[in-house]
């Protein structure tokens, strides 16, 4: 198969999934979620037993949400938008194999989310992390405030979203937001070993580790993820909202109410 805005590769059990709009820093719109959806699926049929998420070029994994694309929303829409983006979060989470978040570079907003969504998460040193959505003036809409507090402190998911900080790799790695950071010209040769190793595992045990371990994070989780996709669409209308985006896009500082 073939799609415009993500390639998929798979062999020998290991499927590698890359965001590929390196002009926009891999930041998704509608068409990116949508393949990301079909890619998955792809993978599953071909019954990989590990998923690696990455992003092209060399700066990052995805810079988010397209904020340009999204940033003229209506409530509705912004809600249907929730509903794609926590669709792939609740894809990577059922995938049946592992997923690992090969994290190249800036990974914000729902770039951060989807890196959260995977089973585990790898930095290269130059990575930055974070849910940045409050300067945006919105909130995390992909599942950020669920996932967030599963490998966090309640206090720091809290810090991180409030103040949208940008954590660098190592500062991340201390927090306990991802698991492990190497050298960037090291990444996808260490990801690509643990890849293997974890594809000889025996297939059923590995997928039945997954559900149960999934298992213990996900009661009440649906109506968590209600809550979140109701709060982040209705900031959108707002002027706050529409100042942030639109201040991005104008490359200027937002002046906000
Ligand atoms: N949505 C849409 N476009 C984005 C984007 C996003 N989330 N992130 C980056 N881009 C685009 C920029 O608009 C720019 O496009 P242009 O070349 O057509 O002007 C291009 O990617 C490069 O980004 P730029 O900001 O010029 O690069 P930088 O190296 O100075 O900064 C970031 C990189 C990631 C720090 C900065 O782009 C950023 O803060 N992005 C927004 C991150 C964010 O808040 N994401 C959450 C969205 S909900």
């Amino acid at each position: 198969m073939s799609w415009n805005t993500v390639t998929l590769d798979v062999a020998d059990g290991v499927a590698n999934l890359t965001v590929d709009r390196p002009d926009a820093l891999n930041a998704m719109n509608t068409e990116t979620l949508g393949e990301i959806e079909s890619a998955i699926a792809e993978a599953t049929e071909q019954e990989a037993r590990v998923l690696v998420l990455t992003g092209a070029g060399d700066d990052a994994f995805i810079a988010g949400a397209d904020i340009d694309y999204m940033k003229e929303f209506s409530t509705p829409e912004a809600l249907a938008y929730a509903e794609r983006g926590q669709g792939v979060v609740r894809d990577l989470r059922g995938f049946p194999g592992v997923t690992i978040a090969a994290i190249n570079g800036y990974a914000f907003g729902g770039g951060c989310e989807f890196a959260l969504a995977c089973d585990l998460r790898v930095a290269s040193e130059r990575a930055v992390i974070g849910q940045t959505e409050i300067d945006l003036g919105i909130i995390p809409g992909w599942g950020g405030t669920q996932l967030l507090q599963r490998l966090v402190s309640d206090e720091l998911a809290r810090r991180l979203i409030f103040f949208g900080d940008r954590l660098d790799a190592t500062d991340a790695h201390e927090h306990g937001l991802i698991g492990e950071v190497v050298a960037h010209d090291d990444l996808y040769d260490h990801v690509d070993e643990m890849a293997a190793e974890l594809a000889a595992k025996p297939r059923h045990a590995l997928y039945a580790a997954k559900e149960a371990l999934n298992a213990y994070h996900e009661t009440g989780g649906e109506g968590a993820m209600t809550v979140e996709r109701r709060a982040w669409s209705g900031l959108f209308g707002t002027p706050d909202q529409r100042e942030g985006m639109t201040a991005f896009v104008e490359k200027r500082d937002p002046e906000f109410e």
